[in-house]
């Protein structure tokens, strides 16, 4: 139907095709040519890495008994097995989880801040971001029309002492910040890890000023360099965190497996809003996650894609001294799946990105992370899904098109 502006909501209105969806139609119009597109763009799993073999078996190994869970509706919490072994999985990494009451399974953890975002955000909270931040959650978040406080990230993420300022000139004016969302382990985008010390200032600032944390957390089970660090669930003892993760980057995106806990009463609510939202997640990943759980196949994943990722990271790395201009800059993420470049004031990435697509590489312009559409001199690249081969090439695609332009 032509011209149906007229049916939609206030919501429905302002859903609209970004960047981003016009990357992905350039490169369907790519592949329509017969045109090869490398993709540094999204956040995909290494292809050649995927526990196909064991899923498989699994999957023949299912008794009748499971097969019935599996293909009955089930609780809005979430497959009761799988919550226990998440409570053990997380237990290992310090943090404690009652699986009856503190744990709801999710469709992918961006499920979980669509419900967090329902509970919690109402017009005009003000809802703290770090700058740059991952751009989804900034895109459900906008959909309730908070203030956002953003907070510059570096490298050791957010900068706390700015914060502190913020939020003592917002009790000042008799205001308050009611959550603040942070990516603080191998951030998207930018790869900052928030230090150990920092993340119990960040839990003492929260006490003093009365705000939730959302601590969203993919990444951090990827290491490179080091002993992952400790999440700020482990060490948050009056209940403000919400710690969110998923099986997306350690196992499998396409399983839509992620995960919630948090204080009961918090969980509780977000377990209504997931029963609105879809009743219960799909029984068929459900049960593959708890077996890959219950056998070990996760932490031998977790292990397989850490190295795999390394030898990627180092490999783009290397190219990228030896193609990219000197004013060019970049990171050396110690984690995760994505290295963040910062060009010269003035080189617009967002402009770039259709005539590096024409060439035959894509990657995510930096602007997309910001709340303030002006920071365009920044690019975000990943190095999980690209072949070696790809990495070298689109890597010296970028460089030349990048030496062109500066
Ligand atoms: C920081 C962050 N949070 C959440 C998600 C959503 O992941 P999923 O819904 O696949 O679990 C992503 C995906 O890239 C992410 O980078």
């Amino acid at each position: 139907m032509a011209e149906a502006d007229r049916f939609f909501s206030k919501l429905g209105r302002n859903y609209k095709p970004g960047v981003i969806t016009e990357i992905v139609l350039a490169a369907f119009d790519m592949q329509r040519k017969g045109k090869r597109l490398i993709s540094l763009s999204g956040g995909s799993y290494d292809p050649p890495s995927f526990p196909i073999t064991e899923v498989k078996t699994l999957l023949q190994e299912a008794p009748d008994a499971a097969w019935r869970e599996i293909l009955q509706y089930g609780s809005n919490r979430g497959y009761w097995r799988l919550r226990e072994a998440l409570s053990k999985f997380m237990e290992q990494r310090g943090m404690k989880a009652d699986s009856e009451k503190e744990i709801l399974i999710t469709t992918g953890s961006q499920q979980a801040l669509d419900l967090l975002a329902r509970v919690f955000i109402d017009e005009d909270d003000i809802i703290g971001i770090g700058s740059p931040t991952y751009l989804e959650a900034l895109s459900i978040f906008n959909q309730f029309s908070p203030q956002f406080l953003t907070v510059p990230v570096d490298e050791n993420s957010l900068d706390l002492d700015l914060l502190e300022e913020n939020l003592r000139s917002l009790k000042a004016q008799g205001k308050r910040m009611k959550l603040l969302y942070t990516v603080p382990s191998f951030e998207n985008p930018t790869g900052a890890v928030m230090p150990q010390a920092n993340r119990k200032r960040l839990l003492e600032l929260a006490e003093e000023h009365d705000f939730l944390i959302v601590e969203d957390n993919p990444y951090g089970y990827i290491a490179f360099d080091e002993t992952p660090t400790t999440p700020i669930k482990a060490i948050d003892e009056s209940g403000r965190v919400i710690y969110l993760s998923t099986f997306s980057k350690i196992v499998s995106p396409g399983l839509r497996i992620g995960w919630v806990t948090a204080d009961e009463e918090l969980v509780g609510k977000m377990s209504l809003a997931k029963s609105s939202a879809d009743l219960c997640s799909d029984g068929l990943s459900q049960y593959v996650a708890s077996e890959l759980l219950s056998r070990g196949i996760v932490e031998k994943q977790i292990k397989r894609v850490t190295e795999v990722y390394r030898t990627k990271r180092d490999l783009m790395l290397e190219t990228m001294e030896t193609s990219f201009p000197d004013e060019a800059k970049w990171n050396k993420p110690r984690g995760g799946l994505f290295l963040w470049v910062t060009l010269p004031e003035g080189v617009d990435a967002s402009k770039m990105v259709f005539e590096a697509v024409e060439r035959g590489v894509a990657y995510i312009p930096g602007s997309e992370f910001f709340t303030d559409p002006s920071k365009t001199n920044y690019m975000r690249l990943n190095y999980s899904f690209p072949s070696q081969e790809d990495i070298v090439e689109g890597i010296q695609i970028l460089g030349k098109l990048l030496k062109e332009k500066l």
